[in-house]
């Protein structure tokens, strides 16, 4: 299994036959409940493909939802997104639900380090419950030019930040997630440059979208979906939001990013959404929608653009879209 010969913006394309016949049959089974109206959640969540161990934290579950978010399209139903996932810690198929139930969710730490004030290595049970959950629905644009919308749980970005209080001036976060082939056989890869690693510039991060996800669809998150904790910042390609973090650092260092490691001239540090500015082998003028499969255009900073575009016009000189 070699990601460079399989990269996820390679084999979207030649699987998109059957993978798109597998999706229709389940977006027919799921037809009841793209009508959408408030007992969805409950519907979706009474038949996940995969049932996660039990969670400490399933009674904070579901949240409140912050009606500040809405989505323009249907949600995505949980048993499509739950099995059709980038996981490459799992292999490079879109298949890996079954794989990622060897990731072990409990006990789980993450540690916050770097140009902060107060270091501290969070037990995750306790970092969930140290803020307010709250539920959003937001859009996913994966670079590979599918699309979902998910009702994501989780803590504002900024309020975790805050909380953390970083030193005054610092540039960026970085995001680690586990590195233990031994649970994630998709790490054996020996030149594939893991962890996987993400960042955002502090700009970015204090901004009101990025949310440090626990869980999803009225639950806590399940494995394939980057339990216990990921990052959801839905006006960037989908790689951004790294799954199952570990470690989260405040640098004044600008994070070398996995798929910029390992292949720059496609993938870059920013990502911003724009269906302007094609992919090196792909036009991203338009995005599959799964469920529907509906062709639909895509928008600007995958339609966040009120919210986020401000954080962009002094910057010059960086391809701002790849
Ligand atoms: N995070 C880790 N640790 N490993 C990954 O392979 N894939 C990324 C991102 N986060 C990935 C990751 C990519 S390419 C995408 S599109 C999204 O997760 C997919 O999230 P989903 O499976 O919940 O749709």
């Amino acid at each position: 299994m070699l990601i460079r010969q399989k990269k996820p913006w390679e084999i979207a394309g030649l699987q998109a036959t059957p993978e798109a016949a597998f999706l229709n049959r389940r977006a027919l089974m799921q037809g009841a409940l793209l009508a959408g109206g408030s007992g969805l959640l409950g519907a979706l969540a009474a038949g996940p493909a995969f049932a996660d161990t039990p969670d400490p934290t399933a009674s904070l579950y579901p949240a409140k939802r912050n009606p500040a978010y809405t989505l323009g399209r249907a949600l995505t139903p949980e048993s499509v997104n739950a099995n059709y996932n980038n996981f490459y810690e799992y292999g490079t198929s879109k298949r890996i639900a079954a794989a990622a139930q060897q990731l072990k969710t409990r006990p789980w730490s993450v540690t916050v380090d770097g140009l902060v004030d107060k270091p501290k290595t969070w037990a995750i049970d306790d970092l969930i419950r140290a803020f307010p959950l709250e539920e959003r629905l937001y859009r996913h644009r994966c670079v590979e030019a599918w699309a979902m919308t998910i009702p994501w749980t989780g803590i504002p970005l900024k309020a975790f930040v805050e909380k953390m209080r970083p030193h005054a001036g610092v540039k960026y976060i970085r995001f680690e997630t586990f590195n233990d082939p031994q649970m994630a056989p998709g790490q054996e890869v020996p030149f594939d440059p893991w962890p996987y690693v993400e960042g955002l510039t502090m700009a970015e991060a204090m901004n009101d979208l990025p949310l440090l996800v626990t869980g999803a669809y009225g639950k806590p998150l399940l494995k394939q979906f980057g339990a216990p904790l990921r990052l959801a910042v839905p006006w960037k390609y989908g790689f951004k939001s790294i799954k199952s973090i570990t470690k989260i650092t405040f640098t004044n260092e600008r994070p070398k990013t996995f798929w910029e490691a390992l292949d720059s001239s496609e993938y870059g540090f920013w990502a911003n959404v724009n269906p302007a500015v094609p992919h090196p082998r792909w036009s991203q003028a338009t995005e599959r929608v799964l469920g529907t499969m509906e062709r639909v255009p895509t928008v600007i900073f995958n339609g966040y653009g009120t919210e986020v575009a401000g954080l962009y016009t002094n910057i010059k000189g960086q391809q701002l879209y790849r």
